[in-house]
């Protein structure tokens, strides 16, 4: 069958048209397996704050508490074996983990955060519901409403904490 100049032109096309379609599911693929960028709190920036108070208020208020306080008995299983939503104030224990960690929970639950294959516990995972622009946001936000001297705890933290990948 002879294969004329135009249809060679088409399949070279469909082919090009293929390989981008491949390119284009493959990082899909990889955006969907939830890595997480490094990541570095801002809670100085006022503009990030101010988005973070927004998403704070609708997406985690309800169990961390308006105040940043947590649920009652925190440290106490409920009758379903989970933990209650611990504070995120210097009372609780947010602050000893370094940013990439907090983001890793925040974005991806504490399973996958802390790589097992399930781990019962009522904290959702954001990846899809929020960008990484307000997780970023949400956690800069509970950073800036710490003491200073928990802050500055932090940050010495971060800088001694060894890349978490
Ligand atoms: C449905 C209730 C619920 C909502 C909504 C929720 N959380 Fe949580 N969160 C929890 C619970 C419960 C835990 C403790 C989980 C465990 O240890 O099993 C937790 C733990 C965490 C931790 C780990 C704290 C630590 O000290 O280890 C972080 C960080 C966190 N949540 C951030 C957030 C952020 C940010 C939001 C909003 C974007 C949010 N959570 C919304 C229930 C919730």
């Amino acid at each position: 069958m002879a294969v004329g100049k135009k249809s060679w032109a088409a399949a070279l096309f469909t082919a090009g048209a293929v390989a981008a379609l491949a390119v284009g599911a493959a990082m899909l693929w990889n955006a969907g397996r939830g890595t997480v960028p490094s990541v570095r709190l801002r809670p100085d920036d006022a503009a990030v704050t101010a988005l973070g108070q927004k998403v704070y208020a609708a997406q985690c208020a309800a169990c961390h508490g308006a105040r940043l306080e947590g649920q009652p008995n925190w440290r106490a299983r409920g009758p379903d074996g989970r933990l209650p939503a611990p504070p995120h104030d210097a009372s609780g224990h947010t602050w000893h983990h370094p940013d990439e960690l907090l983001f890793r929970i925040t974005k991806l639950g504490l399973a996958k955060a802390a790589n097992l294959a399930s781990f019962g516990s009522s904290m959702p995972a954001y990846e899809g519901v929020l960008t990484d622009a307000e997780i970023l946001a949400v956690l800069s936000w509970i950073k800036a409403q710490w003491p200073p001297s928990i802050r500055a705890k932090h940050d010495e933290m971060n800088r001694s904490s060894s890349p978490q990948r």
